[in-house]
């Protein structure tokens, strides 16, 4: 099986953005250690665009080979003009209301969410798939959810968009790993207890 794993940047106190998403403030702690480390590790998270300016375009994906984003945040990839951004992995974009898919490489889930996504980490296949947001995209996935990969920046919000807009339910998760770097920032993962 392959599993569905959710890579998210968030604070100290578990927002993955502003009320409406926006994660710019997590930005500056991209410093260079821990862009080191992101390109070490999860080369194919980047954006296609940014792997191009940072001249890492042709580096193999090392953990995914498959994102699934919800509507909302392939909205932000649309405004930069984008339909691909993550052009070296198979896209899949959760909506209702998209349609038709503007690019060939993203395919729309309009229906059937979760049995597309059982699906998908029923194929063979060595590598893993990227959940990568949003909230409510989580929120539905989150039965489905094998393991979480939170990147947390030392930074505190007080409210904000969560990593989860679901309801309440108690989900034991099974430390694996934490790093920490020079800003603070921690990377720590998680395997979900069956
Ligand atoms: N900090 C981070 O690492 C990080 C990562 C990713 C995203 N984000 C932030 O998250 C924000 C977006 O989050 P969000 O919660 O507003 O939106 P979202 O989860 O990205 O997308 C929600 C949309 O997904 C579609 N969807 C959800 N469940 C579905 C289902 N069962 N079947 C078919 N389609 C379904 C719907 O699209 P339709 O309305 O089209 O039907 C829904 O409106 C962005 O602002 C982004 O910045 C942060």
């Amino acid at each position: 099986m392959r599993k569905l794993t959710y890579y998210i940047a968030c604070s100290i106190d578990g927002f993955i953005g502003d009320p409406e998403g926006d994660a710019s403030a997590m930005y500056p702690f991209v410093d260079e250690e821990f862009l080191a480390f992101l390109v070490a590790e999860y080369p194919e998270t980047i954006w296609t665009a940014g792997r191009r300016q940072m001249n890492i375009d042709d580096l193999p994906n090392k953990r995914f080979d498959t994102i699934i984003q919800g509507r909302g945040s392939y909205d932000l990839a649309l405004k930069e003009g984008t339909t691909s951004p993550y052009s070296h992995l198979r896209e899949y974009v959760a909506s209702r209301t998209l349609g038709e898919s503007p690019d060939p490489n993203v395919e729309i889930i309009a229906d059937d969410l979760v049995g597309r996504v059982r699906a998908l980490k029923a194929e063979d296949g060595a590598y893993d798939i990227y959940l990568c947001g949003g909230a409510k995209l989580a929120g539905e996935l989150a039965d489905e959810i094998d393991e979480l990969i939170i990147k947390t920046y030392p930074i505190v919000q007080g409210s904000g968009m969560p990593m989860f807009d679901s309801g309440f339910a108690i989900t034991q998760f099974a430390l694996e790993s934490v790093r920490s770097f020079g800003n603070g920032v921690l990377v720590r993962t998680y395997s979900r207890k069956r």
